[in-house]
C-alpha cells in the first residue's frame, strides 16, 4: 500500500496510528474573565530546550487557545494511566465557563509562576508563557482552521515522590501517550542508550 496522504486506502486515515505514540498536553488555561478551561492534546510537544518550548495545536478554535489567546498563559499537567479516564473526561466539548475540572473530578492546585492551576493528582506540570499563536496553512496558502500555540516554560512542578537519583522518574510516573483511533500506549518502563561521543 502506497498512497496520496489526501486519499488514504484504508477506511480510518492511519496518520495518527503512524506518528505515535503522541505526548499528551493536559492543557489549563484562564479567560479573561477568569474561566479555567481543561483540556487534553495530542498534537503536543516538546520542540526546544533552553529555552524549553513546547507547542499545541488545535483542530477548531477550541477554548483552550482562545484563553491563551486572551491571558498568555497556560500549564501542562503529565497525563498518566491512573488519571486517563479523568483526562478523557476533561476532553469533553462543555459550554464555555463550565469548569472541566469539575466536571472529571479533579483538583486544582495553584501554579508557582503563572495564573492558571495544574491537575493536583498528576506527577508533574509546566507552567508556561505564550510566545505565538499561528494559524496553520496549507500546501495552496489557503489558511486551514488549525491553531499552533507556542509557549515558553518558566516554571516546573515535580512531586517529590517522583524524583529518584536527582531525576524525574519517567517510567515510575506511568505516562500515558495517545495513539490512533481510541488507543493509548502505557509506559512502564525505559532503556537507555549511550550517544556516541562528540555528539
Ligand atoms: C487524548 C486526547 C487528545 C486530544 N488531542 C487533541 C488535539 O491535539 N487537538 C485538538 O484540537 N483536540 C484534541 N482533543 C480533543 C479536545 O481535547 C476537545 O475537543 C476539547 O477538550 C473540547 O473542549 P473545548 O471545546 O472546551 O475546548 C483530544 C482529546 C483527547 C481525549
Amino acid at each position: 500500500m502506497h498512497y496520496d496522504a489526501s486519499q488514504p486506502e484504508l477506511a480510518h486515515d492511519p496518520f495518527k496510528a503512524i506518528v505515535a505514540p503522541r505526548p499528551i498536553g493536559w492543557i489549563t488555561a484562564l479567560s479573561a474573565k477568569g474561566e479555567v478551561n481543561l483540556s487534553p492534546y495530542s498534537f503536543f510537544n516538546a520542540i526546544s530546550s533552553r529555552p524549553n518550548i513546547v507547542m499545541f495545536s488545535s483542530e477548531q478554535k477550541k477554548d483552550a487557545v482562545a484563553f491563551v489567546e486572551e491571558t498568555g498563559e497556560f500549564t501542562c499537567s503529565f497525563a498518566t494511566k491512573a488519571l486517563a479516564q479523568q483526562m478523557n473526561q476533561t476532553s469533553a466539548p462543555l459550554p464555555r465557563g463550565a469548569s472541566e475540572y469539575e466536571h472529571a473530578g479533579l483538583e486544582m492546585a495553584p501554579s508557582k509562576f503563572v495564573k492558571p492551576p495544574r491537575v493536583a493528582a498528576s506527577p508533574a506540570a509546566l507552567e508556561c508563557k505564550l510566545l505565538s499563536i499561528q494559524q496553520l496553512k496549507d500546501l495552496d496558502g489557503n489558511d486551514v482552521p488549525r491553531w499552533m500555540v507556542l509557549g515558553q516554560v518558566v516554571g516546573v512542578f515535580i512531586d517529590d515522590r517522583y524524583i529518584v537519583d536527582g531525576r524525574f522518574d519517567t517510567a515510575g510516573a506511568n505516562p500515558i501517550a495517545r495513539c490512533g483511533y481510541a488507543d493509548y500506549a502505557e509506559v512502564t518502563s525505559l532503556f537507555s542508550i549511550i550517544r556516541p561521543p562528540g555528539g
